[in-house]
């Protein structure tokens, strides 16, 4: 399908890539760009063909917020009626683990959206940032909630309170990035799409209620997160790819999974 804010492609067999295309704007993400990646994810995830997704934008820019010329003329009445923002929910719903690919700028809702993210991996040149303080406003995309889940909260203070950017190695080594990828243009997208089509190799539902069982971690308490685990590993044993992962293992052989 054909969007005009966003490309879409097959890189590698199992792995869909969607990649942010408002260049002239940094990659901001206005409505429409919005509502194209949410019905492009929607898709993919009923694509029984794909695995994993990557998600990633240009070298310059990852996403350098929500768009600020779309927002500065709203009122309170347009954004609490119209719900401005609630859509970006839908994407916490895609079962399919999504990596985020970022190089250059990830800042506001940029660094949300590769905070919704499963996976996070970083260029070098990476720049993350919630800088609305700066701008009168305040993270609405769910920076305060992920931020100080993935870094705690004494550094989601001062990060949000200054609008201070932070770099590639600093998300690594605070646990908000898996990693930083080696110097050069592309090499993250790489990295990722490599990322992805080892994941999409696997038994599709065993990865998508691994993905399932970890974000419980995030939105439920340890008892219910350990029952929620505890039925999606019995659930399991009701799948083809279950009795196949373990014949193959037995049997000295490569499984062969048929995600059923
Ligand atoms: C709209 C934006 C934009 C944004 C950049 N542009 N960021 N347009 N919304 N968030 C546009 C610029 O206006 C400019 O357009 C073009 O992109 C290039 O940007 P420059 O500023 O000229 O580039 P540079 O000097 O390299 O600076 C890069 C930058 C800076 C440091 C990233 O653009 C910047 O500070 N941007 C805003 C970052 C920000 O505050 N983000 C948070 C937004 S609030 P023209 O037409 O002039 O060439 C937010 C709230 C989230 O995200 C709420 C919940 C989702």
């Amino acid at each position: 399908k054909n969007y005009e804010n966003i490309l879409t492609s097959r890189p590698e067999p199992g792995v869909a890539l969607v990649t942010l295309n408002r260049p002239k704007a940094l990659n901001a993400l206005n409505t429409a760009l919005f509502a194209e990646l949410t019905e492009a994810l929607r898709l993919i995830d009923a694509d029984r063909e794909i695995g994993a997704i990557v998600i990633t934008g240009s070298e310059k820019a990852f996403a350098a917020g929500a768009d600020i010329k779309e927002m500065k003329d709203k009122s309170f009445a347009d954004v609490y009626q119209n719900r401005f923002l609630e859509n970006w929910q839908e994407i916490t719903t895609i079962r399919k683990p999504i990596i985020a690919a970022v190089s250059g700028f990830a800042l506001g809702g940029g660094c949300e959206l590769a905070l919704m993210a499963d996976i996070l991996l970083a260029a070098p040149n990476a720049q993350f940032g919630q800088p609305e303080v700066k701008i009168g406003t305040i993270t609405g995309g769910g920076g305060s909630q992920r931020l100080a889940r993935a870094v705690g909260k004494s550094r989601a203070m001062e990060l949000t309170l200054t609008g201070r950017m932070w770099g590639a190695r600093e998300a690594a080594e605070w646990g908000m990035a898996s990693r930083v990828v080696d110097e050069g243009v592309g090499v993250v997208v790489r990295e990722a799409v490599a990322l992805a089509g080892e994941i999409a190799g696997k038994s599709q539902i065993a990865v998508q209620a691994q993905k399932e069982a970890v974000n419980a971690a995030y939105e439920q308490s340890l008892s219910e997160g350990l029952k929620t685990e505890r039925r999606l590993f019995h659930m399991t044993f009701a799948t083809a790819d279950q009795r196949e992962g373990m014949a193959a293992f037995v049997e000295k052989r490569k499984p062969n999974f048929t995600s059923s």
